[in-house]
């Protein structure tokens, strides 16, 4: 029996990928700040060692695959906690679980965004505290940041985190890769849509291939994709699942 780890399962395309991962036959072993088999706070340095541990107890075999995919909003407060959860929280799980994949010759994906690419990050310096792994400096800076610079710069920070790691994990024969979805229709999206000033940006937003938002159960379909051998060897990509935003506003690429 193949063994998964999924965090942020409770809710979203968490929730919709360990169904599909569980219709597969898999053991799934979620992680989230609630319902969950493992009962941990991603934006605390406790609650990421904390889900490191309960999972090698869970599996100590090792795992066949890990999916990062708890996150929120750009519409929550206190904005530092968006990096804590969105970068700070999915690479550490990742980072503490890559022997356990390498056991396995496991695959792994990060749920990313589209914002990783269109939103502007300026001044740099926030996402350069994030990859020199400076955790108090890129809070500190982030307190006076908006939200959706926040947002848009975690996930730019954790695509560039996948692509820097995909030799070292490559090595160990172990897949990394990121999806970016654009609009899913989740309570996450919801809580931008309510807000009165993100709202009109996600109304905004061009989407050349409809419908949007798109489900969760369709990113589920894409990331057990990338966890599946039917994906060998897309490794270190970054896959836009966005209905084009990301082609059409920036077509040079990243
Ligand atoms: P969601 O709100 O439905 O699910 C997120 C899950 O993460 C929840 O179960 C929540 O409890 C968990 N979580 C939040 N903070 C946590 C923490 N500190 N520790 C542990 N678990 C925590 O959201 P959704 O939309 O399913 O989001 C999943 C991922 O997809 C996120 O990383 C999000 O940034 C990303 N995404 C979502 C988009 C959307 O439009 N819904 C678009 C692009 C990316």
């Amino acid at each position: 029996m193949s063994t998964f780890v999924v965090t942020g399962s409770a809710s979203g395309i968490g929730r919709a990928t360990r169904r599909r991962l569980e219709q597969q036959g898999a053991d799934v072993i979620g992680v989230d700040l609630h319902e969950a088999e493992v009962v941990a706070d991603l934006a605390t340095v406790a609650g990421r060692a904390l889900a490191v541990s309960a999972v090698a107890e869970l599996a100590p075999a090792g795992l066949d695959g890990c999916v990062v995919a708890a996150g929120i909003g750009p519409h929550e407060r206190p904005v530092e906690r968006i990096l804590a959860v969105n970068y700070f929280g999915a690479m550490r799980v990742l980072d503490g679980l890559e022997d356990l994949l390498a056991a396995r010759r496991g695959a792994a994906v990060a749920v990313a965004s589209n914002s990783a690419g269109i939103t502007p990050v300026d001044p740099p310096d926030v996402l350069e505290a994030m990859l020199a792994d400076d955790e108090t400096r890129a809070l500190d800076l982030a307190a006076s940041m908006h939200g959706a610079v926040l947002y848009g710069g975690s996930k730019r920070a954790l695509t560039t985190w996948v692509r820097r790691n995909s030799q070292r994990w490559g090595a160990r024969g172990v897949r990394l890769n990121a999806v970016a979805p654009g609009p899913v229709r989740t309570p996450l999206l919801q809580g931008s849509i309510d807000d009165p000033e993100l709202g009109p940006l996600v109304d905004a937003l061009p989407v050349p291939w409809g419908p949007s938002p798109s489900e969760p159960e369709q990113m589920a379909g894409i990331i057990t994709f990338l966890l599946s051998d039917a994906s060998a060897p897309v490794h270190g990509s970054v896959l836009f699942a966005d209905g084009g935003t990301d082609a059409l506003m920036r077509p040079e690429g990243l």
